[in-house]
């Protein structure tokens, strides 16, 4: 049997600093995720600056924790696979070096990741099953994707968004509402209590694009909806229009993913990035996907957002591919899909 080949992976593009070791692309064997949450809830955002310190400050440690609970050593791994884009540049900076001074120190190859690449292999960690081609749904904060993965590490773009990206309406819509950052699980909770058909959101189709989104509207159909509440002195319902506005969301992107699947002659859907851990869209997703023959997956929710075992999965598969990056390897914000 051949060797096992060991990734130690590194993300730090925005509030969490990951690192990961994983084994032969589907096995991890540790997942560490120091997160920021708390320092940026109190600015409402991520405050980049503060990112990049905090991730100067807990890269070193979460390596060490991330080798030792892996139970290896840097000698035992085969390659270090780094996140390098898209993302903040300051913060996508400290995985970028700190990965480049592991590799010079120990001679091993350098893996330069795609951080969306690495929310659609986040899937690969769960469902042995799952091979391309697939067509996969990709919902995080700046991203809205449709996208096939026609093998590991091809991709071909169907559809994207216009405007706001799915997790930045959640956002918006939960600060509109006061429920603070990150919106989207407060969103996905509140909704629950919610009646879902109380109002009635513009859901946006985009004429000559079936497959690309818009969340603008809603957004701003939501704020308008709680101004005319306010100046009228009615009472403003937060569970409604949680859960209202998360309908019409869920509704395109699962209209429009199921329509791509179909239409690209796919059997498989998948589902990656922070939205996938949306409880509604997962159920509405599963329902669709079984009404139309599609088998659906997705990866745990702790595997949804941002981690570094996801970044292990696509390096391994770069590894395969031949990808090597040198000591040159930078940081490049607007990264695109595809782009080596
Ligand atoms: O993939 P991710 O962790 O980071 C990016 O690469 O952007 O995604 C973060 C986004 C945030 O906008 C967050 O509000 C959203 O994912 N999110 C959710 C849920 N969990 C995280 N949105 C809706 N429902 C959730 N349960
Ligand atoms: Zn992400």
């Amino acid at each position: 049997m051949d060797k096992d080949v060991l990734i130690l992976a590194i993300e730090s593009s925005c509030d969490e600093t990951a690192a990961a070791v994983v084994k032969n692309g589907r096995t991890v064997l540790s997942n560490v995720i120091s997160s920021q949450i708390a320092l940026h809830t109190l600015y409402g955002g991520v405050v980049p600056e503060i990112a990049s310190r905090k991730h100067i400050e807990k890269i070193n440690q979460v390596i060490t924790e991330a080798l030792e609970k892996a139970n290896v050593t840097l000698q035992d791994i085969d390659a270090i696979g780094v996140t390098y884009g898209p993302g903040l540049v300051g913060a996508l900076l400290v995985g970028v070096a700190e990965a480049k001074a592991i590799s010079y120190a120990t001679k091993k190859p350098l893996i330069g990741v795609h951080h969306i690449e690495g929310h659609v292999s986040a899937n690969y960690i769960e469902h042995i099953d799952l091979e391309p081609p697939f067509m996969c749904l990709i919902v995080s904060g700046g991203h809205t994707h449709l996208v096939v993965v026609r093998e590991y590490g091809v991709y071909e773009i169907v559809g994207r968004t216009r405007d706001d990206a799915a997790g930045e309406a959640f956002d918006k819509v939960a600060r509109a509402i006061g429920l603070g950052y990150p919106g989207g699980p407060k969103v996905d909770k509140l909704a629950r209590e919610g009646n879902k058909k109380a109002i009635s959101f513009p859901r946006a189709n985009i004429e000559g694009a079936p497959y690309d989104f818009s969340f603008s509207g809603v957004k701003s159909a939501v704020l308008n909806h709680i101004n005319s509440c306010t100046m009228k002195n009615e009472e403003v319902n937060r569970a409604d229009i949680a859960a209202s506005f998360q309908e019409a969301v869920v509704e395109a992107l699962v209209n429009k993913t199921i329509l791509a699947a179909k239409d690209y002659g796919m059997t498989k859907v998948a589902i990656a990035g922070g939205v996938a851990a949306n409880s509604a869209l997962r159920e509405a997703m599963s329902e669709k996907c079984n009404a139309n023959g599609l088998k659906l997956y997705y990866p745990s929710p702790i595997y949804c957002t941002d981690n570094a075992a996801m970044i292990g999965v696509a390096a391994y598969y770069e590894y395969l591919n031949g990808t090597r990056h040198g000591l040159d390897l930078n940081a490049v914000p607007n990264l695109k899909i595809g782009q080596r």
